[in-house]
């Protein structure tokens, strides 16, 4: 588990990992809309949002980072609502349990693209729940805080341990896999904003096959092997209404990835490396070529 650091006195630290969906396969709809996935998912352990938690006066929310000034303090866009959502949330099961909290200033460092299909909303949303729940001293039951996650969107729970896993349901069925190596990749987006419901409504075919078995020992091959043999359902139609996506998939591949793919619901697509060397030379080339894209080598959990 990604763990948070404290750095002084009364500042609470969290990093919210991006999380990577290795493979996703959609097998099915529920009767409310949402769609039964089939997902190996993992965490960069070098590309992360950090969060920090102060004592204030009054409740107070902040912005930084390379995509902040994408987002709005005012938390009119979508990630800085999903932080003041699970502060909100958070405060009101504590306050169930009769428990009233302080005031408390977020920081958010917004490093993560946004919207881009590595769960950074998602991600930022587990950290401030994990931060302030160190923050102000407290603790729920393990389920209540998986349950409150759910509340926040299907991908929150998941990133509340930040390990590798695979998710079926709607996401929030999870089973850790301990025995995953940790892969080499590069991260490439377009820098264009995608809408994930609309990406899942242009979906056409949505039952299909699960994913093979996982294997149970952590050999690379084996498990480059499994993640070749599986897709991301989601790539067809996210490809259909972002050409870029096309574009920086043959980016990926002549860089010498041995395995591209999109992740989540886009545009956000991987690229594995033979090693971390190779993956980090990829993204120094591919942000020369394109400076204004995001390229990002990372190790992964
Ligand atoms: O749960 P979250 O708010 O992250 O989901 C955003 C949207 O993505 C949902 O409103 C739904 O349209 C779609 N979705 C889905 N099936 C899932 C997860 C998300 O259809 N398993």
């Amino acid at each position: 588990m990604i763990t948070g650091s404290q750095t002084d006195e009364a500042e609470v630290v969290e990093t919210a990992s991006a999380k990577i969906n290795l493979a996703l396969h959609v097998t099915g709809q529920r009767a409310d809309g949402y769609h039964l996935l089939d997902s190996i998912v993992t965490f960069a352990t070098d590309a992360f949002d950090r969060l920090s938690f102060l004592p204030a006066d009054r409740d107070s929310f902040t912005l930084g980072g390379r995509f902040g000034p994408l987002l709005s303090p005012e938390a009119t866009g979508q990630d800085g609502n999903l932080v003041l959502k699970a502060r909100d949330l958070l405060r009101a099961a504590l306050a169930g349990e009769g428990v009233s909290m302080p005031p408390v200033a977020i920081r958010l460092e917004k490093n993560l693209p946004v919207a881009s299909g590595i769960g950074g909303g998602s991600a930022d949303a587990a950290a401030t729940l994990r931060g302030l729940l160190r923050f102000w001293g407290a603790s729920l039951p393990e389920d209540a805080l998986f349950a409150l996650a759910l509340r926040l969107g299907a991908d929150v729970p998941m990133c509340l341990s930040s390990r590798p896993l695979r998710a079926r349901g709607i996401g929030e069925d999870i089973v850790a896999l301990p025995a995953m190596p940790a892969l080499s990749m590069v991260l490439a987006n377009p820098m264009k904003g995608v809408s994930t419901p609309e990406i899942f409504r242009r979906l056409q075919e949505k039952n299909n096959s699960p994913i093979g078995a996982t294997p149970t020992g952590s050999d690379t091959t084996e498990w480059i092997a499994l993640l070749a043999s599986a897709r991301n359902d989601l790539e067809p139609s996210a490809r259909a209404s972002l050409p870029e996506i096309a574009e920086i998939s043959q980016m990926l591949s002549e860089s010498g990835a041995l395995l591209i793919r999109m992740s989540g619901s886009g545009a956000t697509c991987f690229g594995l490396y033979v090693d971390h060397a190779a993956a980090e030379a990829a993204a120094t080339r591919l942000s020369r070529k394109r400076p204004d894209w995001y390229f990002q080598a990372t190790r992964t959990a």
